[in-house]
């Protein structure tokens, strides 16, 4: 079902968005994620309905935790709208009943974070179905707008949506929109940027984009099991010691692809993980025992940028060191900057990456467009299947 077109006036809407968003000793460091799910809300309110929020905060494993409540959250999309939102402070129970019954066209009720309960991202179909079935009971319609968990087989992601009525959110659209411009006969040169700390996370992701892109560059902590790969020395650096005969594999299907790969040429390293530690400058194949790499060097940057620069289809997703210490967040800076100069589309993808450019200060306009979506924006373009979105017909 299309959301416009839908007549909603006077029922209550069942929506799940993702607001899971940094916070610091309880404030709120990106609210990115809140804005980015606005537009859905206000469509909502303006066909006249009442809308429940379903949304979750980090992994809590299905018990309550303080520092994990979407108090904060209910404050600052109070604000973003202009309205009460009231927040009940529980995901079942009475209190919900009554709040979800007593909900009038206008109204915006926030259900506390959905994960403390643990029926929510159970294995077991049986369980994440009782939680469905109640939330279902709670709504007439049901709108998936969360995109960054569309990738997970939740309750409130996956089988809630199989027993209302249901459509998806913009924010839902417009995302999956710019991921099909990356993956149905993108323009070329098409380019990709991954960092973040882990290969382990993007192997799936890099395999899939070999077949697809012109050039790929790869800088983070995951670049050092590249290196290690290579042979080359990576003192005291990040790396998947298990991981190197695969990524030896990936470079070779690199290669076979005629798929430009761009590792870096020099590596900021310091002698510990810490906000005060004393960057130096070394050849990335040869990085002191002692030492380790903590962003791609100057060179390694303008080799980034130069080639970005060139294509007509540009995706990062991941910082290229360790952004939030000074001393290493120019590779990152650099890569974001050259992204602005794209002429043609580009698409910064996850929540780090996203919180990373506006913390260096780029304002969203200065890109194509900002993924919501990590792990989601990744396995969508891994070519898998994403259970929300199978959920919401798309
Ligand atoms: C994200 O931050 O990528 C989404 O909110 C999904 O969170 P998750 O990885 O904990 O499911």
């Amino acid at each position: 079902m299309q959301l416009q077109g839908s007549d909603l006036a006077g029922k209550r809407v069942f929506l799940r968005c993702d607001l899971n968003v940094p916070l610091k000793n309880g404030v709120i460091t990106d609210d990115g994620r809140i804005k980015a799910s606005l537009p859905t809300i206000e469509y909502l309110l303006s066909a006249g309905a009442s809308v429940l929020i379903a949304a979750h905060l980090g992994r809590p494993k299905g018990e309550f935790k303080e520092e994990l409540s979407l108090a904060p959250v209910a404050t600052r999309l109070g604000e973003l709208l202009g309205r009460t939102v009231a927040f009940p402070g529980a995901v079942e129970g009475s209190a919900v009943i009554s709040a979800a019954g007593n909900l009038k066209p206008g109204d915006v009720l926030l259900l506390e974070n959905i994960r403390f309960t643990s029926a929510e991202t159970s294995k077991e179909e049986s369980e994440r179905q009782v939680l469905a079935k109640h939330l279902a009971s709670l709504a007439d319609f049901y709108v998936g707008d969360g995109f960054g968990a569309v990738h997970r087989k939740h309750a409130s992601v996956y089988d809630l949506p199989q027993l209302l009525p249901h459509a998806a959110g913009l924010l839902v659209s417009a995302e999956v929109e710019v991921l099909k411009k990356l993956t149905v006969q993108p323009a070329r040169p098409y380019g990709v940027v991954l960092g973040g700390s882990k290969v382990s996370d993007k192997i799936g992701v890099i395999s899939n984009l070999l077949n697809k892109v012109d050039v790929m560059a790869i800088g983070g902590g995951m670049v050092f099991t590249f290196l290690a790969a290579q042979g080359h020395q990576i003192g005291k650096s990040l790396v998947e010691v298990d991981l190197i005969p695969t990524v030896k594999e990936l470079i070779e299907k690199a290669q076979k692809a005629g798929v430009r790969l761009i590792l870096p040429t020099d590596i900021v390293v310091a002698p510990e993980f810490a906000l005060d530690s004393q960057p130096t400058l070394v050849s990335a194949n040869a990085i002191p025992a002692n030492q380790m790499g903590l962003d791609i060097g100057p060179e390694s940057a303008h080799a980034f940028a130069a080639a970005i620069v060139q294509c007509q289809t540009v995706f990062w997703n991941g910082p290229m060191g360790v952004f939030e210490f000074p001393n290493f967040a120019h590779g990152t800076k650099v890569v974001a900057e050259a992204l602005t100069h794209v002429s043609g589309i580009s698409v910064v993808g996850g929540g780090d990456s996203a919180a990373a450019v506006r913390a260096l200060g780029f304002a969203d306009s200065d890109f194509g467009y900002i993924s919501t979506g990590g792990g989601a924006s990744l396995e969508y373009l891994e070519g898998k299947e994403l259970p929300g979105l199978k959920a919401l017909d798309l």
